[in-house]
């Protein structure tokens, strides 16, 4: 399998991810029925965030974190939302990609989504 080289990979990737979500019974509804997502408008941002992460660009200057504190605030996440999330980037990866970048991509998901989760949740949340 081939790793993340470009925007168009990175694309692919979240295209993907989010077409799980959008249908997942955990985690789809806070995406739309809570934020109400527009997902021609939300894509683009998102892979400009990943390519940040990924390909060290600039484009993502929103802060994301704020972001679920706004929607934690409406409708407060849980762990078992964090634990959907990261299992369907996780699986959604693992069909399109491997290597260093694939690689780094999961450590950023991983180590984000349970920052967010420490912040949200408190301590009991990064056990098991
Ligand atoms: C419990 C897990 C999570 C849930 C339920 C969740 C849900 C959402 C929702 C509903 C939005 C707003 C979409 C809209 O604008 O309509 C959003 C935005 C976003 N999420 Fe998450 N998210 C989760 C975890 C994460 C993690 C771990 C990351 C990063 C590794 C992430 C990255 C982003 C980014 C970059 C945005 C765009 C923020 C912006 O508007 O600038 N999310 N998320």
């Amino acid at each position: 399998m081939p790793d993340i080289t470009t925007r168009a990979d990175i694309e692919q990737l979240i295209i993907r991810f989010y077409d799980k979500v959008k249908l997942d019974d955990t985690i789809g509804y806070i995406f739309n029925d809570i934020a109400k997502t527009n997902w021609e408008h939300h894509i683009p941002v998102i892979v400009d965030f990943w390519e940040g992460m990924l390909l060290d660009t600039t484009s993502y200057r929103r802060n994301a974190m704020d972001v679920h504190y706004q929607l934690h605030n409406k409708e407060p996440f849980r762990k078992e939302f964090f634990d959907r999330w990261l299992q369907l980037f996780r699986e959604t990866l693992d069909e399109l990609y491997e290597g260093e970048k694939a690689t780094l991509a999961w450590k950023r998901a991983k180590g984000i989504a349970d920052l967010m989760a420490f912040k949200m949740l408190g301590d009991g949340s990064l056990r098991g």
